[in-house]
């Protein structure tokens, strides 16, 4: 059957045919809408993520997930042709550290040592001496000299909990995940007072306002596995919705609630803030028309991709593989 243009086409089949056709491995994030987490040959974390993206065969990388994530994939892979289905897909914590205020803030800490989150942007990697994960951070850092001066960026509430499990002082970024920062307290605690069984999950990009509550923080894959170790439980999840997908996929017999946001109180209308308006840009359409015309691709000037590749595989060689 011929496909036509527009809502007729069944974008999968299509896709399947051109993932063959380009030998393309199409990678999500978990906070990709459910149909794309589907699709995708693999699923998982930052970590995860950079990890396949680093070792594929494939002659395409299709990135669904945000800016940040594909740029990782092109700077371990400058010769592949890295596919990203929206280039808006941007991050709110990669905004909040703009590379000429954070070159400045660095100059001021001539003697620490730069440790980055890996939400932040190529030319922020270039500034850094080591990119984590959340599913690396406490690792890595632990392995460096306990008198090492460190700056961490971009975000402070990853930071601030990190200096808490690693018993450091780091200089912090003043950056913040726009979701993660809104889940209401108020709303966290009416969900566990009807729910009183609940295990409390949550991502340290949240603020230490929420995580006291938290019987677990840790990564999406670190959250999905404590999941996944208690069947027939019930949680209640302080990340991005997305995340819910393989939750219920994994663990049939559990219950799964998320936490509305601080908007949802005031503006009432809002039912998606605890959505990360970036990875949703993404749609199976949009995957599609990039496998179709080869674009957008991601493109980075190859000094910047020498910088940024340092501490990228630095990170890569300091973490241990999670079994
Ligand atoms: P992880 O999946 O690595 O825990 O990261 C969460 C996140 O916010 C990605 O943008
Ligand atoms: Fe960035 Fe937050 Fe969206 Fe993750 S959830 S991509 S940190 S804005």
């Amino acid at each position: 059957m011929e496909n036509l243009p527009g809502k007729h086409m069944d974008f999968e089949a299509e896709i399947n045919r051109l993932r063959k056709e380009m030998n393309a491995v199409i990678l999500a994030h978990y906070y990709q809408e459910d149909e794309i987490q589907e699709l995708a040959d693999f699923v998982g974390d930052s970590l995860d993520l950079a990890r396949k993206a680093a070792a594929t065969n494939a002659d395409v990388i299709v990135f669904c997930g945000v800016k940040f994530m594909a740029e990782g994939a092109k700077i371990l892979n400058p010769d592949k042709l890295v596919l990203i289905p929206d280039m808006k897909a941007g991050c709110s914590l990669e905004d909040s550290c703009p590379p000429k205020e954070f070159a400045a803030f660095k100059a001021q800490h001539p003697d620490h040592m730069v440790i980055t989150y890996i939400n932040c942007s190529a030319e922020i990697k270039a500034l850094s001496d080591i990119i984590v994960t959340s599913s690396n951070a406490e690792m890595i850092i632990n392995q460096l000299p306990k008198e090492q001066k460190i700056i961490f960026a971009p975000d402070k509430y990853l930071g601030a909990y990190l200096n808490k499990k690693t018993g450091r002082n780091m200089v912090l970024w003043n950056g913040t995940c726009m979701v993660h920062e809104r889940f209401s307290e108020q709303e966290l605690i009416k969900l566990k007072t009807r729910h009183p069984e609940a295990h409390i999950i949550a991502h340290p990009e949240c603020p230490e306002t929420l995580l006291r509550y938290a019987g677990h923080i840790g990564s999406t894959s670190s959250l999905l596995r404590y999941t996944q170790e208690r069947p027939g439980q019930s949680f209640i999840v302080l990340t991005e919705m997305g995340i819910l997908h393989q939750m219920k996929k994994l663990s049939p017999g559990s219950i799964f609630y998320d936490v509305p946001s601080v908007s949802n109180e005031t503006a009432g209308a809002c039912i998606s803030c605890n959505e990360c308006p970036y990875m949703k840009l993404n749609s199976l359409e949009k995957i599609y028309n990039c496998m179709l015309h080869r674009f957008p691709s991601l493109e980075l000037p190859a000094d910047l991709i020498e910088r940024a590749k340092k501490p990228l595989e630095r990170m890569l060689e300091m973490s241990k593989p999670i079994k």
